[in-house]
């Protein structure tokens, strides 16, 4: 099997973290993956946040818990050190589409780079908010954006846990 095939079918969801950041050059060949997928029109609607600062970090884990309804002391980001954000341009037609195919390249590349990751929901709910939309400002980000995704990222603290088997009508035939 070609390599890149095994990482497509290896890379599982990790939800325990060590504390340490990812090595730089990682972290950039991971982005780079996302910003070459594919986007309708090649309209590259999305726009990826790099956030190793642990202050955001921990905002933005805290902002997730709430929309989860859970309360302090919760960390949706399983103690990962560091996440991208994903977020899209509602203006393209495409946007949900785009940004979930860069999420899908951003956790490829880093299972192929050996580093470990999950996608982490409610960013729409996240960048909705008040605060969300401070954090968008304050960065010099204007636009009509949407959150698609977080995608937490680190080395795992625990051994991830097996694919479960894929289901018996996942795919059809026309021949
Ligand atoms: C759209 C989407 C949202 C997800 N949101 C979460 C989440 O909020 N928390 C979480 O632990 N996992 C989340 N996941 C990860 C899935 O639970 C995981 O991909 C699934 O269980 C299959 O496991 P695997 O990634 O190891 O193949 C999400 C995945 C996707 C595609």
């Amino acid at each position: 099997m070609s390599e890149t095939l095994k990482v497509l079918e290896t890379r599982r969801s990790c939800r325990a973290y060590k504390p340490e950041l990812i090595e730089e050059e990682k972290l950039q060949a991971i982005i780079k993956a996302g910003t070459y997928a594919a986007s309708g029109m090649g309209r590259q609607s999305p726009i990826i946040i790099a956030v190793t600062n642990r202050e955001m970090r921990d905002k933005l884990s805290a902002m997730n818990a709430r929309i989860m309804g859970q309360g302090e002391g919760h960390d949706p980001f399983y103690g990962a050190p560091e996440l991208l954000i994903v977020l899209a341009n509602k203006d393209v037609p495409t946007y949900i589409y785009d940004g979930s195919l860069v999420m899908g390249n951003l956790m490829n590349a880093a299972a192929d780079l050996g580093v470990d990751s999950c996608w982490i929901h409610r960013a729409k709910e996240e960048f909705e908010s008040e605060e969300g939309k401070e954090i968008l400002k304050n960065l010099g980000i204007e636009g009509n954006y949407e959150g698609i995704g977080h995608l937490i990222l680190g080395y795992a603290a625990a051994p991830l846990r097996a694919a479960a088997p894929r289901k018996d009508d996942y795919v059809y035939y026309i021949q």
